[in-house]
């Protein structure tokens, strides 16, 4: 919806007038490469998209947060004094979780009417969670600091943290720092090189002469993803402490060469662990071999170690599944498609190509045909534009 359409819904929701209210948004992602790399202190490749979640926003006098969406019946009523209670609500539990880091963090938070307009499509791996996180941060923080007189920007690294949190402690999802940092810190027409040991950062300009970036939904409903989530997490934490045993220095897995795997890889005797801690030491290495090729403006190189990526993702790491190596497979199959991964978490969701320009009708209509006929599943595209991080529209 526009926002000038958003505001007119706004006060159909909650009365009032259009020109007190305020507009904050922030996008999902796309990452590039780099994937299951940053809870392990890696490289990730990100950029933020142009599809995003608006919040249409309000302060309050009192305490109580009143939360509504355009798409959604259900509304929400809160109170920023009892925020614990809310963390099995079905929809409201990211927001309510956000404030609730917010405070824990020492911000002064008012109590404020909001709608949500999401643009993300939700549990497509494309971090709509994230977006919403975000967004509703630097509503939060915003609001917050002028109704109790602090004249301060808002740092938007602090925003991508909180959100984190909140999805770790609030929702339950142990992730990484990677889609909450994208959404906060994205810029248009840049891909964030983002090193997760201690969030150092570089905006890497896009050129893709020629070529889109093309996003193919695999729209197969994700079971378990999350257990699974956590699972990796905790047969990578068995990799490095098996590791540390020969290189106590280490960390975490971004601190080890390839190198250094290849000399020590004997000792990890589970072969699950084994091949878990090598798809992500390869992976930080594809990292620096992709912004190094596209510095150079060398593209092809750059699809080859998506390529390697998704095969890593699918061999070592086993996050893929037939939904997403089927899109791949089929996309590269099409002439003038240069890469192909799965993108986010795994397990469904969605993928990324690097598809020529005059090939990119064709690509969809191909890939979608194949994919139904082979899988059973409608898949849906969208070819993105790299949008900017979250902020407040004016
Ligand atoms: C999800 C998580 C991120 C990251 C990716 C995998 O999107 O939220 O933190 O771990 O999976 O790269």
């Amino acid at each position: 919806m526009e926002i000038k359409d958003l505001k007119k819904r706004f006060v159909e929701i909650y009365g009032g007038a259009e020109e007190d209210l305020r507009v904050f948004a922030s996008p999902g992602r796309v990452n590039l490469i780099g994937e299951h790399t940053d809870y392990n202190g890696g490289y990730v490749f990100p950029a933020a998209l142009t599809m995003k979640t608006t919040i249409i926003a309000r302060p309050r006098k009192d305490r109580e947060v009143h939360l509504a969406a355009t798409d959604l019946e259900c509304r929400v009523k809160a109170s920023l004094d009892q925020l614990e209670q809310y963390k099995k609500l079905e929809w409201g539990n990211y927001q309510l979780g956000v404030a609730d880091e917010l405070q824990k963090a020492g911000y002064q938070l008012t109590g404020c009417e909001l709608l949500y307009d999401d643009t993300v499509p939700h549990g497509g791996g494309l971090s709509s969670s994230a977006a919403i996180e975000v967004a509703t941060a630097l509503t939060l923080v915003t609001l917050g600091n002028e109704a109790n007189g602090i004249n301060k920007e808002v740092d938007m690294v602090e925003m991508a943290k909180i959100g984190q949190k909140a999805e770790n402690n609030y929702v339950g999802v142990n992730c990484g720092i990677m889609d909450q940092f994208a959404s906060a810190m994205g810029k248009a027409n840049h891909a964030i090189f983002l090193d997760c040991k201690d969030l150092s950062y570089k905006l890497v300009p896009l050129n893709l002469k020629g070529y889109k970036i093309v996003i193919s939904n695999t729209n197969k409903k994700r079971s378990l993803a999350h257990s699974k989530y956590n699972e990796r997490r905790s047969e990578c934490e068995r990799g490095l402490e098996i590791l540390k045993n020969v290189l106590p220095e280490a960390s975490c897995l971004g601190e080890i060469s390839y190198e250094q795997f290849k000399q020590y890889k004997h000792l990890i005797e589970d072969e699950v662990v084994r091949k878990r801690v090598e798809h992500v030491i390869s992976e930080d290495d594809r990292v620096l071999k992709s912004v190094e090729a596209l510095n150079k403006d060398d593209i092809a190189e750059f699809g080859k170690l998506m390529i390697a990526s998704h095969n890593s993702l699918r061999d070592l790491y086993e996050v893929t599944g037939v939904e997403l190596d089927t899109l791949v497979e089929e996309a590269l199959k099409i002439e003038g498609v240069i890469g192909s991964r799965m993108t986010g978490a795994g397990f469904g969701g969605c993928t990324v190509s690097i598809v020529k320009e005059e090939a990119v009708e064709k690509f969809i209509e191909q890939v979608g045909k194949n994919y139904f006929e082979r899988v059973g599943l409608q898949a849906s595209f969208y070819v993105s534009e790299v949008g900017d991080g979250g902020k407040e529209i004016k």
